[in-house]
């Protein structure tokens, strides 16, 4: 029995900020942007909300796969951003969609958050416990953002990306790795609300992204070719044998040092940060719906995927397609 993708599916918000527009708001420009990051332009909510994406990349993703909102069984939304804290986006978008018959939950694994999804389904798939998921990245990252730290918000977007997974006869999941290095944790980090109990001096500072970069690029182009080696080898796989790497889109000069890491040329790499900016979470399914809709991927494909970012988290996959 394999964990195949049978369905992909995505949303972003209407609203589209290129880098110009941010130049006139901040002391930036699209030349420092689209050099450093490869990031031209991005969607931001207006209307949107992470739960009101989330189900209609989920409604796209089951129509792409044909199947019911009542044949899920496992709903899973790896998200940092959240409408609530309770309750999970998973619960909320099960109300919208009507997928009565599934358990919901949501994950935080920051960046990672689709792929450690997408492993954690498996587990349930491959032990007979459900039978089809339909797992997601959603964000909405404009919220957590410092609009006055021009080294943070310029990279980052909102939107949300679904895949429907389900156990059936053919291959689909060969391999995965997943990791986490809780000690490196600060380097990206955004702190939840502060505790106004009556024990407590109470902050009213609001809470934003902080980030080192060169720290998180050390960590990507370090972490991310080992992962991708192992998990490769893992699927009795060489890199040759990989027709596409659909990575995490944190920035451009991530994904080309991996390329050469990997010794594999960059068109190998598809490319979406450069309309979505960095989506977190949604990065990854976003992505694989771009590539599925413009018909890249076909049966019997090998496909590596991987998340990498905050807790610090990653998590990689090979798939057959
Ligand atoms: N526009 C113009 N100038 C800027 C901007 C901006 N938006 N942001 C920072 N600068 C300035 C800084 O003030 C600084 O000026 P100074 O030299 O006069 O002090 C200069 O540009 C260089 O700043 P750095 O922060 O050192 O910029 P760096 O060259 O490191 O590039 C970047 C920043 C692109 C984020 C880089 O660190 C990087 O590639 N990091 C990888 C991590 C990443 O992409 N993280 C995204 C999310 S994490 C994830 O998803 C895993």
């Amino acid at each position: 029995m394999g964990t195949r993708i049978i369905g992909t599916g995505s949303c972003l918000p209407a609203t589209i900020v290129t880098n110009d527009d941010l130049a006139k708001i901040m002391d930036t420009s699209d030349e420092w942007i689209s050099t450093r990051t490869g990031i031209r332009e991005r969607h931001l909510v207006k209307e949107e909300t992470t739960t009101s994406m989330s189900a209609e990349a989920a409604r796209r993703a089951m129509e792409n796969a044909g199947v019911t909102a009542e044949e899920i069984d496992l709903l899973i939304v790896g998200t940092l951003s959240a409408d609530c804290v309770t309750p999970a986006c998973a619960c909320e978008v099960q109300a919208q969609i009507g997928a009565v018959n599934a358990v919901a939950f949501d994950i935080n694994a920051a960046c990672a958050g689709f792929m450690f999804a997408l492993n954690i389904a498996n587990a349930y798939l491959q032990t007979g416990i459900y039978k089809t998921g339909l797992i997601l990245g959603a964000e909405t990252l404009s919220k957590i953002m410092d609009w006055n730290d021009r080294s943070t918000c310029v990279l980052f977007g909102d939107g949300a990306g679904a895949a429907v997974v389900r156990a059936e006869e053919q291959a689909g999941l060969l391999a995965f790795d997943q990791g986490s290095d809780g000690v490196k944790g600060k380097v990206l980090a955004c702190r939840n609300r502060s505790n106004n109990n009556p024990l407590m001096e109470t902050s009213k500072e609001l809470e934003y992204v902080h980030m080192d970069g060169q720290e998180v690029y050390k960590f990507a182009v370090t972490a991310v070719p080992h992962s991708l080696q192992k998990t490769i080898q893992a699927a009795g796989l060489t890199v040759e044998d990989i027709d596409y790497f659909a990575l995490h889109q944190a920035n451009i000069r991530i994904l080309q040092s991996v390329a050469k890491r990997l010794k594999v040329s960059e068109d190998k790499f598809p490319i979406s940060l450069d309309h979505c900016g960095n989506i977190s979470a949604a990065s990854v399914p976003i992505l694989l719906d771009e590539m599925n809709r413009k018909g890249m991927l076909k049966a019997g494909m090998k496909i590596a995927m991987s998340g990498f970012g905050g807790g610090l988290t990653w998590a990689s996959a090979v798939v057959e397609w």
